[in-house]
C-alpha cells in the first residue's frame, strides 16, 4: 500500500485546486469522485488525469482541423518557464524534451527573450536579395567556432540536409569540368535519420518512413553504423559522392559512433575524393558536453548540419562548409525566402553565445556524467533496463520493451520523456540549462513509474 498526494485542478477555473492524499495498493484502480473532476489511478504512481475541458476542446478542434501527421499526446502546452511546462489546466511538467532536443536554454530564457523581442523591434525578414547584420555576425561566429569556412541558412533540419546534398553532388561535378560523370550516390547508416523531404528521406533507414513516398532520391546505399569494412570499400568504388553519419544517433535510439569509425570514413573519403557529412542536427550545439558532438571524437567532416537548438526555438538549419566545398557552389546553386532571417540570427547568436562558453560546456558534461551514474544506480536491477547509455545530455535508456506505457505514465505523473529507436529507448534530451535537482527530481519519478512495464507486456 502506498500513498500518494493528487492535487486537482479545476478547468473551468484553473486557480482553484484541491489537494487529497490516497492510500493505493500497487497495481489496484480506483476512481476518486474529487467534485471538481474524475481522476482514476490504476497503479501507484500512474495518476491519469484526462484532459481539462479546455484542453478538450483544443483537442477536438486538432482532429478537426489538421492533417493528421501527428500521434501527440492530450495535453495542450500554454506556457513555459526554465525547465518546466505548463499545460492549458495549469499543471506543471518538468521537461525532459525540449521540444525534441530544441530548447537548449529551456523556456523563456531572458538573453534569448531579449534578442527576440528587440530584433522583432527592429527587422525581422528582408529575404536573401539584401544583406542584413545578424545573419553575417551568425555566420561568423560559427565559422570561428568551428571547422568551417563558410555558413548556408536553411529553416530546419531537413533543409540543411537537403542543401547538402545539393552542395555534394555539386562539388563533386565542379571537381570534374572535363563533363567526366562524376559520383552522384551516398551512403548513409542503419538507425540514421535525416528528415523527411525526399533527399533527406531518402537518407534516413526507417524504410516505413520512405515506402509510402518512393521513388525517393536513388542512389544511396545503408551501411552498418560502425561497419568501417563495409563503408572503406564501397567509398573505394570511386562512386561515392558523400557518406552522411550523425556522430551520435538521436533518432535511432542513442548511438554514439566510435572514434576508430569516424576515423575510417574520414581516411576513406580522403582517399576516394567523397566528402564526409556530420549531421549534428540533434546532437550538435552543446548538447554532449562538447560544443559539436565530432570534438569529442577530434576527427573533422567537410560539411556538417546544424539545425534544432541553434535559434533556441525558432526555426532555423545551417551547412557550415569548407572553403573547397564552398568554392563548388555558384550564385543560384540553392536559396530560400525565409532562411537566416535578422530574427532567426539574432535569436541564434543570443543561444551560440551562451553555449559555446567553455564554463556552460564544462558544466553540461558534468550534469551529464552525474546523470547517467544516478540512472545507472537507480535503475540498476529493474529487469526491463538493459542499458543507460549516451554522452552529455544526450541520453538513452534501452528497455526490453516498448517505452509508450513508461513514457505515458511519466507524464501522467509531471515528466515528459521521448522514445527514440524502435520505440524500445527512452531518450532524455533537457534543456542544457536543467539543474541537479531536477534531474534527481526526473531519476525519481522514472524510477516509480517503471512498474507500468509490467501491466500488460
Ligand atoms: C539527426 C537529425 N537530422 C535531421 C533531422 C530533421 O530535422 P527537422 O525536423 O528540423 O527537419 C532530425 C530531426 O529529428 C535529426 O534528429
Amino acid at each position: 500500500m502506498s500513498s500518494i498526494h493528487l492535487l486537482f485542478t479545476n478547468p473551468i477555473s484553473p486557480s482553484t485546486k484541491l489537494h487529497r492524499s490516497v492510500n493505493i495498493r500497487n497495481g489496484g484502480g480506483l476512481t476518486i469522485p474529487s467534485g471538481n473532476g474524475r481522476v482514476t489511478a490504476s497503479a501507484d504512481v500512474d495518476v491519469r488525469v484526462g484532459p481539462g475541458l479546455l484542453s478538450q476542446k483544443v483537442i477536438e478542434d486538432d482532429k478537426r482541423v489538421m492533417v493528421g501527421t501527428y500521434a501527440r499526446a492530450p495535453v495542450v502546452f500554454v506556457s513555459g518557464k526554465g525547465c518546466k511546462l505548463y499545460d492549458a489546466e495549469g499543471r506543471e511538467y518538468l521537461d525532459m524534451t525540449s521540444g525534441i532536443a530544441v530548447n537548449a536554454l529551456g523556456h523563456g530564457d531572458p538573453d534569448w527573450v531579449q534578442a527576440v523581442t528587440e530584433q522583432a523591434g527592429r527587422l525581422t525578414h528582408v529575404s536573401n536579395l539584401f544583406h542584413t547584420i545578424p545573419q553575417v555576425e551568425l555566420a561568423e561566429r560559427l565559422i570561428a567556432r568551428s571547422f568551417a569556412d563558410r555558413v548556408f541558412f536553411t529553416n530546419s533540419g531537413t533543409e540543411a540536409n537537403e542543401a547538402a546534398i545539393k552542395f555534394a553532388r555539386k562539388f563533386q561535378r565542379f571537381l570534374r569540368p572535363d563533363g567526366k560523370k562524376p559520383p552522384t550516390k551516398f551512403i548513409s547508416f542503419s538507425n540514421c535519420f535525416h528528415g523527411r523531404t525526399m533527399g533527406a528521406l531518402a537518407l534516413t533507414s526507417k524504410e516505413h518512413y520512405r515506402s509510402p513516398f518512393e521513388p525517393v532520391m536513388p542512389g544511396v546505399t545503408f551501411l552498418e553504423y560502425g561497419d568501417a569494412h563495409a563503408a572503406t570499400e564501397l567509398i573505394n568504388s570511386g562512386n561515392i559522392a558523400a557518406v552522411f553519419v550523425e556522430p551520435i544517433q538521436g533518432e535511432g535510439g542513442i548511438y554514439s559512433a566510435k572514434k576508430e569509425f569516424l576515423q575510417s570514413l574520414r581516411t576513406a573519403c580522403d582517399d576516394a575524393g567523397s566528402l564526409l557529412v556530420y549531421d549534428e542536427v540533434q546532437c550538435g550545439l552543446g548538447r554532449t558536453g562538447y560544443l559539436w558532438a565530432h570534438e569529442a571524437y577530434g576527427i573533422f567532416p567537410d560539411i556538417m548540419t546544424l539545425a534544432k537548438p541553434l535559434a533556441g526555438g525558432l526555426p532555423i538549419g545551417t551547412v557550415l562548409v569548407t572553403e573547397r566545398v564552398a568554392a563548388a557552389i555558384d550564385s543560384g546553386d540553392h536559396g530560400s525566402t525565409f532562411a537566416g532571417g535578422p530574427l532567426v540570427c539574432n535569436a541564434a547568436i543570443a543561444v551560440l553565445d551562451k553555449i559555446s562558453k567553455s564554463s556552460f560546456l564544462a558544466d553540461v558534461s558534468e550534469k551529464g556524467l552525474y546523470f547517467k551514474q544516478l540512472l545507472t544506480q537507480t535503475l540498476r536491477g529493474n529487469s526491463r533496463v538493459k542499458e543507460v547509455r549516451g554522452l552529455g545530455l544526450i541520453i538513452g535508456i534501452e528497455l526490453d520493451v516498448s517505452a509508450s506505457t513508461f513514457v505515458d505514465a511519466c507524464r501522467h505523473s509531471g515528466l515528459l520523456v521521448l522514445t527514440a529507436g524502435k520505440g524500445n529507448v527512452v531518450r532524455l534530451v533537457p534543456p542544457l540549462v536543467i539543474s541537479k535537482q531536477e534531474l534527481n527530481l526526473a531519476a525519481d519519478i522514472m524510477l516509480k513509474c517503471l512498474p507500468v512495464l509490467d501491466d500488460g507486456n
